[in-house]
């Protein structure tokens, strides 16, 4: 329990840790890796030196602050974050290690202005943050290994087949090395895949979308080379080049708060951009499968036809179904879905899911809220970690897609 003044200490200085948040983040991963660089075999090194990653602990860190004394408000929050701790395998002794950096990253940058009682006051507001993760957590271990077919942590997949689904988009089938089934999941949902590549010091962890209904064979996933850039993605370009099938991967189980509401008889409309196709494609052959009535419209932008993954895949999916859409639009023809399409083609009345680029989600997000869609009906998730959308400031024309 908080002290009344513990609680004043941190919420009349969250506003200057807030100011100050970005530095004392990269000063915390610094000297956090600096103590314990065994940790770099879980964190992304590029959402570090992009300074994602930074961003979105200070925000927490300073909403956690603001509503410490109600940190209820924020369970849905806590929970996202949570689902992405848990599929990376982040363990409660790991909590003080980031607690002791984080505190000493306080004192380093606010210097004479962290008193004694703001950084006991802050050590206590912590330890009851990070409780809060850790409870949350534990609950998600257990329900990822006490169903069926499930696991904990991660355990070894092997990939099985290998299809090229556009120049750019590869899919992968993953199947248990034990032999045993696939556990199921929510259409929408993500994995993380653990790898060692020859010549690098650290592991890579990255998180893909699995991009067919669940199965008891095989997980699918459908990964974008990204090679258009200097440097070239590490573990995309690493299973385009290097993958082959009869490979093993760690996989960890399906993981994120991003998917579709199977329950809801409402129609659906899925927007995607690029390779944010994929969770839309485990979404549109669940619904064919379980309600195949369920009416759908499926918008998606891809930058021309050579990188349009899955285009006969939707067809013959929506071949099965009885009230469907399919809008593609290449950006390259200069063709964008714009909010005069969204007005035309979004199904009243729907749940929407939205996943794409960072400038494409806010522009198709400004725009549906613009035509009245409730937040509460328009999902989305980012394919890396989340980030303010800043809606009054939308710019669609930065939008690049794959
Ligand atoms: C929930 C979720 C679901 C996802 N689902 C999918 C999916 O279904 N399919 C998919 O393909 N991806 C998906 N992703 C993205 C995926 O996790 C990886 O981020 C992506 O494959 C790139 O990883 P990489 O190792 O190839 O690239 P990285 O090595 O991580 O590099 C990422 C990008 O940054 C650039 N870069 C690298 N180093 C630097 C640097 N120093 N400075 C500036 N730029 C740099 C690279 O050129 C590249 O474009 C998902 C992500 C999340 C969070
Ligand atoms: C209360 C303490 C913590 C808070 C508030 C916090 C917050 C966050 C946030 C906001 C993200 C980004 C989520 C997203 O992808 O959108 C994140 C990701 C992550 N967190 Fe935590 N975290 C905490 C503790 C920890 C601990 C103890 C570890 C283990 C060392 C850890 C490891 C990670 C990793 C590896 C990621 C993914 C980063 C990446 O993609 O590089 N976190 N955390």
């Amino acid at each position: 329990m908080l002290s009344q003044k513990s609680i004043d200490i941190v919420k009349s200085t969250a506003p200057v840790l807030a100011d100050h948040g970005v530095a004392i983040t990269t000063v915390f991963y610094k000297n956090l890796f600096a103590a314990h660089p065994e940790l770099l075999n879980i964190f992304n090194h590029v959402n570090q030196k992009q300074g994602r990653q930074q961003t979105a602990l200070a925000k927490t860190v300073y909403a956690a602050a603001t509503h410490i004394d109600n940190l209820g408000v924020l369970l849905p929050a806590v929970k996202q974050i949570a689902q992405k701790h848990r599929s990376l395998g982040i363990l409660p002794e790991q909590y003080p290690i980031v607690g002791e950096h984080l505190l000493g990253a306080i004192k380093e940058v606010l210097g004479d202005a962290a008193t004694d009682d703001i950084i006991q006051a802050w050590a206590e507001a912590y330890g009851v943050i990070a409780d809060v993760f850790i409870q949350v957590e534990k609950e998600m271990y257990r329900e990822a290994e006490e169903q069926e077919n499930g696991f904990k942590e991660f355990k070894n997949f092997k990939i099985v087949d290998k299809v090229l689904e556009s120049d750019l988009i590869t899919s992968y089938y993953l199947q248990p090395e034990d032999g045993s089934a696939v556990p199921s999941f929510s259409p929408g949902q993500y994995i993380t895949i653990r790898l060692s590549i020859q010549g690098e010091t650290y592991m890579f962890n990255r998180q893909y979308s699995l991009s067919q209904a669940p199965n008891q064979h095989t997980f699918r996933i459908s990964v974008k080379k990204e090679s258009e850039m200097n440097p070239n993605g590490k573990v995309s370009v690493f299973l385009h080049e290097n993958a082959q099938i009869g490979d093993l991967i760690e996989i960890s189980a399906p993981a994120g708060d991003f998917y579709l509401d199977i329950e809801s008889s409402r129609p659906v409309t899925l927007i995607s951009g690029g390779v944010g196709i994929t969770p839309m494609m485990s979404m549109l052959d669940t619904i064919a499968k379980v309600s195949p009535a369920r009416p759908v419209a499926f918008l998606h932008s891809a930058r021309n036809k050579k990188v349009h993954a899955f285009d006969d895949n939707v067809r013959k999916i929506m071949s099965t179904m009885e009230d469907t859409t399919h809008l593609a639009l290449y950006s390259d023809d200069k063709h964008l879905i714009t909010k005069e399409i969204l007005a035309e083609n979004v199904l009243k009345n729907s749940d929407v899911y939205v996943c794409g680029p960072v400038p494409f989600m806010k522009a198709m997000i400004q725009s549906l809220y613009e035509l009245g869609f409730a937040e509460d009906r328009v999902h989305f998730e980012f394919f890396g970690p989340a980030v303010s959308l800043d809606l009054e400031c939308v710019n669609s024309e930065n939008t690049t897609l794959a």
